[in-house]
C-alpha cells in the first residue's frame, strides 16, 4: 500500500489540520528549528525550497569549533575533538544515505555552481560531432551561465551547441515523451544532458532513471543539478546511474546561507585517473598530501575532485542539520511531504478564483514539496503583502509564487492558515 493510500481524505475545516498535526509522527521536529518572527509571532514559513530554517543545535556545533580554534589554534586540525583535517568526512555517510549513493561517491565541498563547473570539466568533453548540452529551458540562471561558458570555453557556440527542452505552447511543464524524443533525435550530437532533478521555477521533478538510461544508451554523459531535489525527493543516485550530480545544502538541508555544497560522482568514474579535472591539494592522495610534492595524484572517488580545505564553521552547521535529518529519516519525511503538499493543493483548489493556477504537476512522482502558483495579476504585490504579515513564500519573475510546506518543520496548520489567507488575499 502506498503512503498516499494510508492518508485519510482531505477535509477543508481547520479541525482536520489540527487532527492531522496531532497524529503526525514527525511533529516534534518542528521544535528543533528557529522560525523567523513577525510582530512577535512565528512566521508561516513555506520557503524551505529557497533557504531552510536554522536548527536550534547549529549554534552549539559552531561554538564548539570556535572554542577549539580559540584554544588550539592551528593544532585544531589534528587535536580538536573532531579534527578539522578529516572533518568533512563526518558528513559522508549521512550524505551518501540521503542521496542513495555509496560513501566514496559523494563529497561535501565548495558551492553548487563551482561543483557544476568542476563536473563539466571532467564530463563535458565536446568533439566536433558530439558537442551539445541539453538543459531545460528556464533552468536556474546560474546553470545557464555555467553551461554557456563551458561551451564557449571549448570553442563552441551556445547558439548551436545548447539545446533547451521547451514545454509545448500553453504548457508550463515538460512532458516525458518530449524530453525523450528530443534526446533520441539529437542523441548522436549530445555530449551532456544536464537537468535539474526538480525545476526551480515549476517544481516539476524529472524521471532521472529514464533520462539517465536513455542518455547512456545514446552515448551521452548525464548529470543532475539537485539543488531542489536533495532532502526533498527520495534519491537513488547510485542505482539510477548518472555520471554526476551536484546540490546545495541551504534549501531542504538547512545548512545555512552559502553552506558548503555536495557532489556525487558515480562509482564507474572513481578510478578514471586520466579524466581531465581541475586539481587542488584537497583532492590529492591524503597519505602524501603533506609531503607537499609537485605532482598531483587524485584520490579515488568523489574525494578526488576536492580543491580546498573546507569551511569548518559552515560544515559544523551542516552537521547539526544532517543529524536532525538523519533522525527524521527521508522515507518518513517523503510520506509526510506527499500528504502535506497534497493537502495544500486540495485547499488551494477549493479557492474560487480564476486569478491563479498551480503549474506544478499533479502526480506525486512528478514533484516534491514545492507548489508553484502562477498569478494572473499583481502577484508580486500579493506575495509581498503576505510576507509583511509573516506568511513567507517567494516570488519568481514573471508571475510565479513558490511555496513549499517542508515536512521536517511545517505543520498541516501552517498549510491551512496559508491557504485561508491566500484565498482572502486573492479574493
Ligand atoms: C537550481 C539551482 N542551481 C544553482 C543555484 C546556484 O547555487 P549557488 O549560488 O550555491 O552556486 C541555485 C540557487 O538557488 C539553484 O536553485
Amino acid at each position: 500500500m502506498s503512503d498516499l493510500q494510508l492518508q485519510p481524505e482531505f477535509q477543508s475545516g481547520e479541525d482536520f489540520a489540527i487532527a492531522m498535526d496531532e497524529r503526525d509522527p514527525l511533529k516534534e521536529f518542528r521544535e528543533r528549528f528557529l522560525f523567523p518572527k513577525t510582530a512577535g509571532r512565528d512566521c508561516i514559513y513555506l520557503c524551505g525550497h529557497s533557504l531552510g530554517l536554522q536548527p536550534k543545535t547549529a549554534a552549539a556545533y559552531v561554538e564548539q569549533e570556535l572554542n577549539e580554534w580559540a584554544q588550539l589554534g592551528v593544532e585544531g586540525h589534528f587535536r580538536a575533538k573532531n579534527p578539522w583535517m578529516p572533518y568533512h568526512r563526518l558528513l559522508t555517510e549521512q550524505t551518501a544515505e540521503l542521496v542513495g549513493a555509496k560513501p566514496f561517491e559523494v563529497v561535501v565541498m565548495n558551492s553548487l555552481t563551482v561543483n557544476l563547473h568542476l563536473m563539466m570539466v571532467s564530463f563535458y568533453r565536446p568533439t566536433r560531432e558530439r558537442h551539445k548540452i541539453v538543459v531545460e529551458r528556464g533552468a536556474f540562471p546560474s546553470d545557464q551561465y555555467a553551461v554557456q561558458s563551458q561551451i564557449r570555453f571549448h570553442g563552441f557556440d551556445p547558439a548551436t551547441s545548447l539545446i533547451e527542452l521547451t514545454p509545448r505552447p500553453g504548457e508550463a511543464c515538460l512532458r516525458d515523451e518530449e524530453i525523450e524524443s528530443l534526446i533520441e533525435c539529437e542523441g548522436a550530437s549530445i555530449a551532456l544532458i544536464l537537468l535539474g532533478g526538480v525545476n526551480y521555477s515549476t517544481g516539476q521533478a524529472f524521471d532521472m532513471l529514464r533520462i539517465t538510461r536513455l542518455g547512456h544508451r545514446l552515448g551521452c554523459m548525464v548529470g543532475f543539478d539537485l539543488a531542489h531535489a536533495t532532502g526533498n525527493l527520495q534519491l537513488k543516485l547510485h542505482e539510477w546511474g548518472p555520471d554526476f550530480a551536484a546540490w546545495c545544502s541551504y534549501k531542504y538541508l538547512n545548512g545555512g546561507p552559502g553552506c558548503v555544497a555536495g557532489c556525487f560522482v558515480h562509482e564507474r568514474h572513481a578510478r578514471e585517473w586520466d579524466l581531465p579535472r581541475f586539481a587542488g591539494w584537497w583532492g590529492h592522495d591524503e597519505q602524501s598530501r603533506f609531503e607537499m610534492g609537485p605532482d598531483f595524484r587524485a584520490m579515488s572517488g568523489a574525494d578526488g575532485w576536492q580543491l580546498s580545505n573546507p569551511s569548518i564553521v559552515s560544515l559544523a552547521v551542516l552537521r547539526a542539520s544532517m543529524a536532525v535529518f538523519h533522525e527524521a529519516e527521508m522515507q518518513r519525511l517523503w510520506a509526510k511531504s506527499v500528504s502535506l503538499t497534497g493537502y495544500l493543493e486540495f485547499l488551494l483548489n477549493q479557492t474560487a478564483s480564476a486569478d491563479f493556477s498551480i503549474i506544478t504537476p499533479r502526480e506525486t512522482e512528478r514533484r516534491g514539496a514545492q507548489l508553484s502558483i502562477q498569478l494572473a495579476n499583481n502577484g508580486r504585490a500579493l506575495c509581498e503583502r503576505l510576507a509583511q504579515e509573516g506568511i513567507v513564500g517567494d516570488w519568481r519573475e514573471p508571475d510565479i509564487f513558490r511555496v513549499a510546506p517542508v515536512p521536517l518543520y511545517n505543520s498541516y496548520h501552517d498549510v491551512f492558515r496559508f491557504a485561508r489567507r491566500f484565498a482572502t488575499a486573492i479574493g
